[in-house]
């Protein structure tokens, strides 16, 4: 054998001793843990959304202009998006965690960010969009193709070098894009629903958000809490203002990209309600790792957080799996 023992003391986020042999017991992060485990409670699988309706409702064109631009643009960033977040804890983040247990976590959200995929390519086929159009969007939309680049760039982090510093600013980076990113997307699909719209792919996104936004937010934000503990001295003013400007360029990215997919006019949104809900994440996220808020912003979204709550009760969500579901996440079920 080549591994060597060590104590659990020893043991650190990243660059602690490695074990291959992934020894979980004793448990040193018991967080990791109870995210894992809510993790398998939120199994779910992109075929028990029935999205016929949806199809039949875009077949017959009850969707305006307006609001199908919105939701073809959603779709593409959303699916792109996780297409990213897939590579980049395979191929970035995941490398560098010295925890068993975390590393499982992230194996585990590396595996959801896959099943978005397959819930994205999904909506795109059973609607009957051009497959080719929505992936390859960014090609005839400047705007999409911009975000995509920042986004992996931002990404793309650790690959210019790594440094302690570097790991958590690119942990950063990850609460932007599951806890700000994804959000005009998911703004968009709830909205359309409050109008008696693609009301399954609604279903679809209730149950991407609480992975995103119910336990790989959470990993990020108790991995940010850990490497302060573990590594406090890295954390100068410096590296705190960098963190900090790093949410504020996320939350104007998606302020503008919010703007543009709604500029053909969908009932209900503006730019300045846009404006207000971005900030407010943008706040809530600097709040939830103990950085000073930037924008002081209310949701003025109300109905939000009620939109984003999967509803069991309704016919026709799943088929056939309702009774065996666990409940779980950070959204309830009613
Ligand atoms: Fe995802
Ligand atoms: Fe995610």
């Amino acid at each position: 054998m080549t591994e060597k023992r060590f104590s659990i003391n020893d043991r650190r986020l990243i660059n602690g001793p490695v074990n291959n042999l992934m020894q979980i017991r004793p448990v040193k992060y018991s967080w990791a843990m109870q995210l894992l485990e809510q993790q398998q409670n939120n199994a779910w699988d992109q075929r028990e959304v029935d999205l016929s309706e949806d199809a039949k409702q875009y077949a017959t064109g009850l969707l305006t202009e307006g609001n199908l631009t919105a939701y073809k643009k959603a779709l593409a960033f959303l699916s792109n998006l996780d297409g990213i977040q897939l590579n980049n804890l395979t191929k970035n983040i995941g490398k560098y965690i010295t925890s068993p247990e975390v590393s499982m976590c992230i194996t585990r959200q590396a595996w959801e960010e896959a099943q978005h995929v397959l819930s994205y390519a999904q909506m795109i086929e059973s609607i009957g969009f051009d497959p080719d159009e929505i992936y390859w969007m960014f090609d005839t939309d400047p705007i999409l193709a911009e975000k995509n680049e920042y986004i992996t760039r931002s990404s793309e982090i650790l690959g210019s070098g790594f440094s302690e510093e570097n790991f958590v600013k690119a942990v950063v980076a990850n609460i932007a894009l599951e806890g700000i990113y994804f959000f005009n997307g998911f703004l968009i699909f709830y909205t359309l629903e409050r109008q008696g719209l693609m009301r399954n792919s609604a279903k679809m996104i209730q149950l991407i958000q609480r992975d995103e936004e119910g336990t790989h937010l959470p990993l990020f934000i108790n991995m940010w809490k850990t490497l302060r503990m573990e590594l406090p001295h890295i954390f100068t003013d410096k590296l705190i203002a960098e963190c900090r400007e790093l949410i504020r360029l996320a939350a104007q990215h998606e302020i503008v990209w919010g703007k543009y997919i709604i500029s053909e006019g969908v009932l209900g949104l503006t730019d300045t309600i846009l404006e207000g809900f971005i900030q407010s994440l943008a706040d809530k996220r600097l709040e939830a790792i103990g950085l000073d808020i930037l924008y002081g912003a209310k949701n003025p979204i109300t109905w939000f957080d009620d939109a984003s709550k999967i509803n069991l009760g309704e016919t026709n969500f799943f088929e056939g799996k309702n009774a065996s579901y666990v409940a779980g996440g950070s959204l309830e079920w009613d």
